[in-house]
């Protein structure tokens, strides 16, 4: 994915507009027409399907809790259907100052004005810590760049891509329709390194290596290592196995929070309260 140009994704998003277009002349305005395909600053405008934003949305299962970001937002569509169809609030960045205007002038017509807001601004520059939804239809190098910032995000925190992967990070979910395809994600906590642990009146110490959302490690009870296996972060929520001494296999679930892990340790039937702190 790494290797290929710039201008093969280009002209892939200019291939996916053709079927659009309808689409972005429903959206459009007598003040300014914008042309599917028009440059941008970093990526050309080309309007998400409406059938894909609403399953996107969906799968993110954004609510009227949420507050949704949705960076490079063209004419204000994504961020319009979150208010619209979940009663989200909704943040569109969008560079270019004309299409901006445009997203403005759809959010009021939509009367959104106390839900949507567009800011005229970089997706480099901008500050979007606070959203708890991340929607993108950019390119696989601009997913890339934005990763590291992603991943610094609130745990569980859901970003959701039309189009593009994120290279090696595995999604939780691939989405499919007909109108086109999308990835979605939920940022880890951060749960490597050192942990002490105590459970039903043992003690161990836990190494993790972490990446995304996976985790292994080993696991050291009493001169006996254990190794960590099928480690998975939700969010602040963790699942991993290791298999005992005696054969049984030892399934800890349970949430990550600053510097502590509260879990259960469940052995065939047997479930015992299970809790860590980061050394
Ligand atoms: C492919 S379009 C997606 C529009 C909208 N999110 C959607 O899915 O319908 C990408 C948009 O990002 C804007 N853009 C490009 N680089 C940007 C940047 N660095 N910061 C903010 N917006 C940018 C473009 O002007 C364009 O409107």
């Amino acid at each position: 994915m790494r290797h290929v140009g710039k201008h093969f994704w280009v002209t892939a998003l200019l291939g996916l507009s053709l079927a659009f277009t309808a689409s972005a002349q429903t959206m459009g305005d007598d003040q300014y027409k914008p042309t599917v395909g028009q440059s941008g600053k970093d990526v050309v405008w080309v309007p998400s399907p409406d059938q894909l934003i609403d399953k996107m949305l969906r799968t993110a299962q954004v609510t009227d809790k949420d507050l949704v970001y949705d960076l490079g937002a063209g004419d204000g569509k994504i961020a319009i259907a979150a208010a619209l169809n979940h009663g989200a609030r909704a943040v569109g960045i969008e560079y270019n100052p004309e299409m901006a205007a445009l997203a403005q002038r759809n959010v009021e017509r939509a009367g959104l004005k106390d839900k949507v807001r567009i800011i005229r601004g970089d997706i480099f520059v901008e500050d979007f810590s606070s959203a708890t939804v991340v929607t993108l239809y950019l390119l696989p190098q601009l997913n890339l760049r934005l990763k590291p910032i992603l991943q610094k995000m609130k745990p569980g925190t859901r970003v959701v891509s039309n189009s593009f992967n994120m290279d090696d990070w595995l999604p939780e979910e691939t989405i499919e329709t007909d109108r086109g395809r999308g990835y979605f994600w939920i940022i880890p906590a951060r749960i490597e390194g050192q942990w002490s642990v105590q459970w039903g009146g043992q003690s161990g110490q836990l190494r993790l290596q972490q990446k995304d959302q996976m985790f292994d490690g080993s696991f050291n009870v009493q001169g006996a290592s254990y190794k960590v296996e099928k480690g998975r972060l939700r969010g602040s929520e963790f699942s991993f196995e290791y298999q005992r001494g005696d054969g049984s296999v030892a399934k800890v679930t349970g949430t990550v929070d600053a510097g502590r892990l509260q879990a259960q340790q469940q052995v065939l039937s047997a479930s015992v309260p299970l809790t860590a702190q980061k050394q």
